[in-house]
């Protein structure tokens, strides 16, 4: 076959299907929009879920484009096959109600013949088991019958993609690479076919028709328009076309092996294969989805990310690199990728930073990880036990931030089973106890110590994060002690630090005492009375009493709290100018990834309050001002008007933090040096914690980026559901449905880019219109509906006929009793008239519930009345029951009352009165 690049092959492609009339659209981003059920873009389709459901105009009937993905699933085999990728790139094309198989199934064979130039004799193809229009299909273009293999459902159905949307039956197009690919069973006659699991019939694209909407419990409902999607691995089209065996060995994978290899200084062979792909394949999946804003963090697409950098780091360590590697690789990967994806260019210093710290983080930990790693599995080895158990593999998690895949896949390799139950319930059990832990036992430590330095530390840790200390005091189980070891986890008492202890809301720094000797890991730090306690893990070496050493903030961290710290100072002024100055603090937590903020205030805050709150404290934010610290005496920080905790006790000396015009208050904590740092505030949450006191949550910084992509991605989901619904009652999306586009992750990125502080409200805006139009054409929706089921109510006549057949007699009187549901009262009151029509002589008590109210409706002719019943007397009785209040003429009355449960009652009181009246 001839050989064509990655390059040339994506070119190929797109001009084709441009050829044939297609729009070109470029590539989503990582993050899928408009759909939360989904973490990560997994196919060409998914940034065209609503045009096949057909929940959105269409703006083309006909797209293509190559796209981004990244799966997750397999990733703890990829590096160890030949053609297992995380990230890849797939190329499609699609018809939304224009199209179906006869044209998709043409294009992909003529593109295949064509523009690859792969004979016809080497492509097999797959159907869906009762698909014969599809085979005839193949067989009128020229694909023998003995190549057409039926498979189920798990080859050939193919969707949704994420929890919901579009899925069909789909057909796949194989290249046969010569009976010496087949395995050893499969005999070198030719004696297996596409489905066998051999190497022989490599499936290299798909053709999904699509048929049916999945809902999310799982029902197929037709589609209103059938469409196309169709999904090529563009790296699978490469290896083939190549004629090598593995997608690493096509060309701008082996581009980056071959990066590797030069900056390692290690060679690429059988025995170093599974490296070089893990990192190969990491590398680009860690690339792209940072390049598309996604950060590693703990939870979330993050956490995956963090997982792909920390089994990269795991299988570079194996390759004898302990330094961080994975970011020198961006440079190449933003040489190949920035022609198709040019926005990387301006990202990729970002990018390398990201994973550089990302690696920093965790290679501090690696090495003593993998080392209690191994002596447990020796222990348990010699014991003859084989299942690691929920503490073990947990401790690895929580000290050493192993993440649990990777221990499962390292203990997995050496033949001891991992349980994964019982790791999820360490991970809950620490998610309740690990602070109250702490707390528990911090009160303890300085009983019979007396020396003055060691009940007072010098906290350094406004100005500096890093300096030199002097060990006083170590404790392991609250004990004191004069050395802890590797492995080990106790509490070091320096004569000063850099590490604020948690206190006036703020979490206590994490981050790293060291010396030549030994590394002890910070995982909190706390204060008892005056003196700064620093809770950890020794990592490497040994650490006694006396030691110098170098401390270490996390600066990282530190910036994050800061951000948050001053936000929440902006937040109390913003407060007090928006709300009043009777708002006080009431108590607050700040973290690294929030902050809460608790104070007095009678009721909840409006939509508009909080707009002017949020927009007060941007433009602070925006004015750029430096933070300033002075400590002063206390009556002199009083009169300053500096705001004061009122229950909090204070010294004679006060530490006053200032932001400009906008914040004066005591505070202890630290702070940015320039309100700048604080980038971006969101308000996000508004409650009350009780006592007459409200609170808010707010975050500050890039998870304010985040913030609004997942409120637009569920508000997406919420006008596509009412574009749905419009399109059935007014059967016409361009006039009725929700035009306004909902911004994507990446324009929600550019909008913070460009605007900066003035982001969030425009944001604001932007949703506020959406949502109230969205309010506005759902009540107009609603009401076209209800007019559209009483016209249907209203002429139904075997209604009418089985009212009356159900209708009871009182002497010559017919009375007619019903209740209905969300039934207006035009509708019960068109429906009486039919029965009127029909016989003279009946008295209709009509009821409808809807919510918690019902609707009354009492009808008669005149003849009744002349007879002496009255509608507007009957009416009367009956709404008391319903506590409502009405009445109306004697041939008809109307009403309205709530306990719809007495509804039956209500209509039976009317019953039992003309039974009294006239007897029965
Ligand atoms: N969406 C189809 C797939 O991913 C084409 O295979």
């Amino acid at each position: 076959m001839k050989f064509k690049s990655v390059k040339e092959i994506g070119d190929l492609y797109l001009s084709y299907f441009q050829s044939k009339a297609h729009s070109i659209v470029p590539s989503s981003s990582l993050i899928p929009a408009g759909d939360p059920t989904l973490l990560f873009t997994t196919a060409g389709m998914v940034q065209f879920k609503p045009l096949f459901t057909g929940a959105v105009e269409l703006p083309y009937t006909r797209a293509a484009s190559i796209q981004k993905c990244l799966r997750t699933t397999d990733l703890e085999v990829v590096g160890k096959t030949e053609r297992h990728c995380t990230f890849f790139e797939m190329l499609g094309n699609f018809s939304f109600g224009d199209y179906f198989k006869k044209e998709a199934i043409e294009f992909a064979l003529d593109f295949s013949l064509q523009k690859l130039e792969i004979p016809k004799d080497k492509i097999w193809v797959t159907i869906y088991l009762d698909d014969d229009e599809a085979k005839e299909i193949w067989m009128k273009a020229g694909i023998p019958e003995e190549r057409i293999v039926r498979l189920g459902k798990k080859d050939n159905f193919w969707g949704p993609a994420g929890d919901s949307g579009a899925c069909g039956p789909c057909s796949e197009l194989y290249l046969d690479r010569g009976p010496e690919k087949g395995g050893p069973d499969c005999g070198t006659s030719g004696t297996c076919k596409p489905g066998c699991d051999c190497d022989r019939y490599l499936e290299y694209w798909n053709l999904v028709f699509n048929q049916f909407n999945q809902t999310v419990t799982g029902e197929l409902l037709p589609l209103k328009q059938t469409g196309i999607d169709t999904g090529s691995g563009l790296e699978r089209v490469a290896m083939l076309l190549q004629e090598v065996d593995s997608v690493y060995d096509t060309d701008e994978l082996k581009h980056i092996i071959q990066t590797i290899e030069t900056l390692s200084g290690k060679k690429y062979d059988e025995s170093t294969k599974v490296n070089f792909r893990v990192i190969t394949d990491h590398s680009r999946s860690v690339f792209f989805s940072i390049g598309d804003r996604i950060y590693p963090d703990r939870t979330g697409r993050g956490y995956v990310i963090r997982r792909l950098i920390r089994r990269a780091s795991l299988f570079a360590r194996k390759l004898g690199i302990k330094e961080p590697f994975l970011y020198k690789i961006v440079e190449t990967l933003t040489q190949i990728y920035s022609s198709r994806y040019p926005e990387l260019k301006e990202r990729a210093s970002e990018i390398q930073n990201v994973i550089r710290k990302e690696e920093e983080l965790f290679l501090n930990t690696l090495e003593v990880g993998l080392e209690e790693l191994e002596e447990l599995l020796v222990r348990m080895k010699s014991q003859g036990q084989t299942d690691v158990k929920g503490v073990d593999s947990f401790r690895l998690y929580s000290t050493f931030g192993f993440p649990k895949e990777m221990t499962r896949e390292l203990v997995l390799e050496r033949g001891f089973s991992f349980n994964d139950s019982e790791f999820d319930a360490e991970l809950e059990k620490d998610r309740d106890l690990s602070r109250a832990s702490w707390k528990g036992k911090k009160n303890t430590y300085l009983t019979g110590i007396s020396d003055s330095s060691a009940l007072k530390t010098e906290f350094t840790g406004y100005t500096r994060l890093t300096g030199n200390s002097k060990v006083l005091y170590l404790f392991k189980d609250g004990k004191q002690v004069n050395s802890l070891k590797a492995g080990e986890e106790g509490v070091v008492l320096l004569d000063q630090t850099p590490f604020y202890a948690e206190g006036g809301g703020q979490l206590g720094d994490w981050g790293y005492l060291k010396n030549a000797q030994f590394q002890f890991q910070v995982q909190d730090t706390q204060k008892e009375n005056e003196s700064h306690l620093h809770l950890g893990l020794v990592l490497r070496g040994e650490i006694r009493v006396g030691d110098v050493l170098e401390t270490e903030v996390d600066a990282g961290r530190r910036q994050r709290l800061a951000g948050h710290h001053s936000g929440t100072h902006l937040l109390n002024g913003a407060l007090r100018r928006i709300l009043g100055t009777h708002v006080a603090q009431k108590g607050s937590v700040v973290s690294p990834d929030y902050l809460r903020f608790d104070f007095s205030h009678p009721s909840a805050l409006t939509e508009e309050e909080i707009r002017k709150i949020e927009k007060d404290v941007n433009e602070a934010v925006a004015k750029s001002v430096a933070v300033e610290t002075e400590v002063l005496p206390i009556e002199k920080a009083k009169t300053s008007g500096a705001l004061s905790m009122f229950d909090e006790k204070y010294g004679n000396l006060v530490r006053v933090v200032t932001m400009g015009d906008s914040s004066k208050e005591f505070c202890g904590g630290t702070h940015v040096s320039n309100t700048k740092e604080i980038a971006y505030f969101a308000l996000i949450k508004e409650g009350s914690p009780g006592a007459g006191n409200r609170r808010i949550e707010a975050i500050c910084g890039d998870p304010v980026i985040d913030y609004f992509q997942s409120v637009f991605q569920s508000l997406a989901e919420k006008i596509q559901d009412y574009n749905l619904g419009a399109k059935e009652v007014y059967g016409d999306l361009k006039q009725h449905g929700i035009l306004d586009k909902i911004p994507a992750p990446e324009e929600i990125q550019s909008i913070f880019e460009t605007k900066k502080t003035l982001a969030v409200e425009s944001l604001r805006e932007i949703k506020k219109a959406l949502e109230s139009s969205l309010a506005e054409k759902s009540a107009a929706l609603h009401r076209e509906k209800k007019k559209k089921e009483a016209l249907s109510f209203q002429l139904n006549p075997e209604l009418v006929e089985d009212i009356f057949n159900s209708s009871l007699k009182v002497k010559d009187i017919t009375i007619a009793k019903r209740v209905f549901d969300g039934v207006d009262a035009k509708s019960l009151k068109d429906l009486a008239d039919s029965l009127k029509a029909r016989e003279p002589k009946i008295l209709c008590l009509f009821a409808s519930k809807e919510g918690d109210s019902s609707t009354l409706v009492f009808m008669c002719n005149k003849v009744l009345n002349d007879a002496g019943v009255h509608c507007g007397n009957l009416l009367k009785t009956s709404l008391e029951l319903l506590g409502g209040k009405g009445g109306g003429r004697p041939d008809m009355a109307q009403g309205g009352g709530k306990n719809p449960e007495q509804i039956d009652s209500a209509l039976e009181s009317a019953v039992n009165e003309i039974k009294n009246k006239f007897g029965g």
